[in-house]
């Protein structure tokens, strides 16, 4: 694996992600074919597009994806007061919605989308986050599908940004105290 001399600790490898997004393509897939449906995947732009690609090659169903851009209103802690960047080309109306995000941290933004979808329509509103900081939870959003719980602490990389740098990383990790100066 190669090294980003700004990483501190890796947290979770490139293997990790890539078994991790194979076991939950599966569980999704039962899980639908159940349902006898096969769910619009709204990635959130634009920390969930690494997850979303490593993913939807273990969902085997007949799937379409789409993708939102949001942004929360105020600062870094995030309201829940969202703004739409890019909203999504199709219309959600009786679908069941499968979110693709990065991280669930307070929880605020999901549960503003998955609202607002339900309201636009969809019949379901299921997520798959690759990362949940449940420590951070502010509203009551789980997850239905979760890749890796991480402490509550700053991390980057497969997506995840630090002021737009570190989303190529292909593994999740800690940067240095210095990065932050
Ligand atoms: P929240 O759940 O509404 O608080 O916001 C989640 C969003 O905050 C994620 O989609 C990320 O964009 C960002 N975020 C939260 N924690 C981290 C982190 O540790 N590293 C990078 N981005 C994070
Ligand atoms: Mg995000």
């Amino acid at each position: 694996m190669w090294e980003n001399k700004d990483i501190k600790k890796v947290l979770v490898t490139a293997e990790q992600i890539q078994k991790r997004s194979e076991e939950l393509g599966k569980e999704i897939t039962e899980d639908y074919r159940k349902m006898n449906s096969a769910p619009l995947v709204v990635a959130l732009l634009k920390g969930s597009v690494p997850f979303m690609s490593e993913l939807i090659k273990h969902i085997d169903l007949d799937c379409q994806f789409d993708f939102m851009d949001v942004t929360s209103y105020a600062g870094t802690e995030s309201t829940g007061d969202i703004k739409i960047l890019k909203d999504l080309d199709t219309s959600v109306k009786g679908l069941d919605i499968l979110i693709v995000e990065d991280i669930i941290d307070t929880g605020r933004t999901l549960d503003t989308v998955a609202k607002m979808l339900l309201h636009k329509g969809a019949k379901s509103v299921k997520i798959v986050t690759l990362l949940n900081k449940a420590s951070r939870r502010t509203v009551d959003v789980k997850g239905d599908y979760i890749g890796f719980e991480v402490e509550n602490e700053f991390v980057v990389g497969f997506g995840l940004d630090f002021n737009q740098r570190y989303r190529c990383l292909p593994y999740i990790g800690v940067l240095k105290d210095e990065c932050y100066q």
